[in-house]
C-alpha cells in the first residue's frame, strides 16, 4: 500500500486515477482547489488548497507520502496564449512547491504531447525533438526539465506521462468529462449532436491526410489512470525516471470520430468547416512502444469504446457534475 498525494484529483484525469489507485488499495489524499475540478468526483479524503499558496504545501508535506501525482495546472492552448503568464505561474510554481516541500519524494507529472511542436515524424517517439509551439507546451516541456535537473541532483525521481488526446468516460457510468468550457472534441461533438451547443467548427479541412482533417490519437482516461499506477510502483521499485508517450499508437481523423459519435448516437453531428487554427499540426499520434516495454502497459480501449463511454457519461449527466 502506497501513500500517494493527488494534485488536481477532483478534475477529469486526476480523478479517474484517484479512483483507481484507491479501488487498488492505496491510500490516497486528494489536494485540488476546485478552480475547474468537480467535488462530486471524488469521495475520498481531499484537501481543499490552492497549491499557489507555499504554506499550504508545505503543511500538506507533513504528511509522509510515498509519491506525488502532479495533475493539477491549467490546460487551455488558447488561453495560453493569451495569458502566457498565467500559465508559467500555474504550471511552474505549484510544481516547485511541492519538489521543495517533499524532497525525494518521487512524482508522476501529467505531461503533454504539445512539448514536441509540430512532428516531424508520423508517429512520435519519447526522443523525437520538443519545440512546443504555445506556451502551453513550454511550460510542460519545462516542468519535465525541472524534475529531471532534480533527479540528477538525486532529489527525487520521477516520471513524466505525455498523454495525447485524453477521453471517455468511466465504466461506472457515474464519471466523466466536465470541462468548462470544453474545448475537446468528443464531448463537444457529442454536445452538438444532442442538440445542447452549436454546430461544430472543425479547423481545416485540407489537410494532406486521408479526409482532409486532422489525424489525433485518442486515449480512454481509464487506461491513462492505469499508466500513473504502472509508473508510481515502477518509481516505489526504485526503478529509473523517465519521459514516456501515452497513446494508442492508432490516429483517427476528425471527420472518423465525427462518424463514430454519430453512430453511437443514431444522430448527426452538425458541423460547420472554419480555417486552420495556427500551430495545429495535420497528425498527432503516440508511438507507444517505450510505456509497453517498461511500464507493461498498453491502451485496452480503442475509439468506439471511448466513445460509447463518453455518449453514456453525456446521455446521463446533461449537465455535467452539475445536478
Ligand atoms: N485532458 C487532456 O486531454 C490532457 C492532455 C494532455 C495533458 N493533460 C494534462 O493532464 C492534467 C489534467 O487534465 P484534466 O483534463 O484532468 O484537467 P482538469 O482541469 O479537469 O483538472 C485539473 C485539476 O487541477 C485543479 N487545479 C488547478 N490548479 C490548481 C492549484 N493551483 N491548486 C490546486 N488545484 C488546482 C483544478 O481545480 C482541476 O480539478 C493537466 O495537467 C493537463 O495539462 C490533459
Amino acid at each position: 500500500m502506497l501513500r500517494i498525494l493527488v494534485t488536481g484529483g477532483c478534475g477529469y484525469i486526476g480523478s479517474a486515477a484517484a479512483r483507481l489507485l484507491a479501488r487498488e488499495g492505496h491510500a490516497v489524499t486528494v489536494v485540488d482547489d476546485l478552480s475547474e475540478g468537480h467535488r462530486q468526483a471524488w469521495d475520498g479524503e481531499l484537501v481543499v488548497a490552492d497549491l499557489l499558496d507555499e504554506d499550504a504545501v508545505r503543511k500538506l508535506a507533513q504528511r509522509r507520502f510515498d509519491g506525488v501525482i502532479h495533475f493539477a495546472a491549467r490546460a487551455y492552448v488558447g488561453e495560453s496564449v493569451q495569458q502566457p503568464l498565467r500559465y508559467w505561474r500555474a504550471n511552474l510554481v505549484p510544481l516547485i512547491h511541492l519538489c521543495a516541500a517533499l524532497e525525494g519524494v518521487p512524482v508522476v507529472l501529467s505531461s503533454t504531447c504539445a512539448v514536441f511542436g509540430l512532428p516531424q515524424a508520423p508517429a512520435l517517439a519519447e526522443d523525437h525533438p520538443q519545440a512546443p509551439v504555445n506556451p502551453y507546451g513550454a511550460t510542460k516541456a519545462a516542468a519535465e526539465r525541472l524534475l529531471a535537473d532534480r533527479a540528477a541532483a538525486g532529489q527525487g525521481a520521477y516520471a513524466a506521462l505525455r498523454y495525447f488526446n485524453a477521453a471517455g468516460a468511466d465504466a461506472d457510468g457515474r464519471h466523466g468529462e466536465d470541462h468548462r468550457p470544453e474545448t475537446h472534441l468528443i464531448p463537444r461533438a457529442i454536445a452538438a449532436a444532442l442538440g445542447r451547443a452549436p454546430a461544430l467548427t472543425i479547423y481545416g479541412a485540407d489537410w494532406d491526410t486521408p479526409d482532409g482533417t486532422c489525424v489525433r490519437d485518442f486515449v480512454h482516461v481509464e487506461d491513462l489512470a492505469a499508466a500513473h499506477l504502472r509508473a508510481l510502483e515502477r518509481l516505489a521499485r526504485g526503478g529509473s525516471s523517465g519521459c514516456w508517450n501515452l497513446g494508442t499508437g492508432r490516429g483517427h481523423s476528425v471527420r472518423e470520430v465525427l462518424g463514430e459519435v454519430e453512430r453511437a448516437l443514431g444522430a448527426p453531428v452538425p458541423w460547420n468547416g472554419g480555417p486552420r487554427r495556427p500551430g495545429d499540426p495535420p497528425y498527432l499520434v503516440a508511438q507507444p512502444a517505450r510505456a509497453r516495454a517498461d511500464l507493461s502497459w498498453q491502451a485496452r480501449h480503442d475509439l468506439p469504446s471511448i466513445v460509447a463511454s463518453a455518449v453514456g457519461w453525456h446521455r446521463r449527466h446533461p449537465n455535467g457534475y452539475t445536478p
